[in-house]
């Protein structure tokens, strides 16, 4: 699998693991992604996972340069204090000096908090932390995740260093062409999250179409389809064959119609996650 270049020359490989929900056995999970050969891990602080990852890491016999880890502070902890000591607590946690990516996981707390409205003041001053992060050399690179064009907007105003990723939920049914359109004009690189739509589309009549003509399984044409638009992908699976099919489905070259027919299909598989709204009740702790 290869790698994109980041506005500050960072590389980034273009095939992630994710780690939500990585299960209980988190550390033996992340250990098999990094043995079938995945180098770029991701994770968060809210997510619980960053100790499992840590000793992955520790015991996997991969240099740690060979690696690279991001991770996220979260929406309900923005702020320059929060931000920083939330990051001390993430490299403790994964038992590193730096980390490759920062970035901000929310672009607002979450929805009815008390300072719901305060989200500009809250992701200014969780920039300046992270850009002093990035200029320590704690992180590598620093970015956002689910934020809008109004968040960036807003962020910019008094931002140094641009934004270098947005990690988005994007997947055929739904893939923000807009934000990615605008993130892409900042020069940002675009992560999808939930790329293979949590699962939810394995009877979708157009996804089944192109899978049945190439042979292979929805979520392969899901995962490529993302790959043929230079959208870095970050797959989640507990189970070892299905991190492996993951890892690299380039053997699948979708036809510019088949490309045409997904980009055509309705709003499909769509957490109902939004920054600027209410979220559906399973996700409101996210
Ligand atoms: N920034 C954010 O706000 C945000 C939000 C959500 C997620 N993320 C990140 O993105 C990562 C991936 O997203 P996600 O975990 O939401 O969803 P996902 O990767 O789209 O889907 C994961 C689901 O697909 C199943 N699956 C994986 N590979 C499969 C295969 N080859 N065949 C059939 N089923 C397969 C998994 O089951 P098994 O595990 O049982 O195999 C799991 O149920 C997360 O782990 C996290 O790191 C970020």
């Amino acid at each position: 699998m290869g790698c994109v270049t980041l506005s500050n020359g960072v590389r980034m490989p273009q095939v992630g693991f994710g780690t939500y929900r990585a299960g209980a056995d988190g550390k033996r999970v992340v250990l098999d992604a990094i043995d079938v050969g995945y180098r770029l891990i991701d994770t968060a602080w809210n997510y619980g996972t960053e100790p499992d990852v840590g000793r992955a890491i520790a015991e996997c016999g991969v240099p740690r340069e060979e690696l690279f880890v991001t991770t996220k502070v979260s929406r309900n902890h923005l702020g320059y204090r929060n931000c920083k000591r939330l990051f001390a607590e993430s490299l403790e946690r994964l038992g590193l000096d730096y980390v490759d990516l920062y970035l901000i996981h929310w672009p607002r707390p979450s929805y009815g908090r008390p300072d719901w409205d305060d989200w500009q003041r809250l992701d200014r001053e969780t920039w300046r932390a992270m850009e002093e992060l990035y200029h320590e050399g704690k992180v590598r690179a620093i970015g956002v995740s689910n934020f809008f064009p109004e968040h960036l907007d807003s962020l910019m105003l008094t931002a140094e260093v641009a934004p270098m990723v947005n990690q988005l939920e994007l997947h055929p049914g739904y893939m923000q062409e807009d934000v990615v359109a605008y993130c892409r004009d900042m020069g940002m690189a675009i992560e999808a999250y939930s790329p293979n739509a949590r699962g939810r589309l394995p009877n979708d009549p157009v996804l089944l179409s192109v899978a049945d003509a190439h042979g292979t399984s929805v979520t392969h044409v899901c995962l490529s389809y993302l790959l043929q638009k230079q959208i870095v992908i970050l797959p989640k699976s507990a189970h070892r064959n299905r991190m492996e099919e993951n890892l690299d489905p380039t053997d699948v070259v979708l036809t510019n119609d088949e490309v045409a027919r997904i980009d055509a299909m309705p709003l499909a598989g769509y957490s109902g996650e939004h920054p600027n709204r209410q979220t559906v009740p399973a996700m409101s702790s996210r």
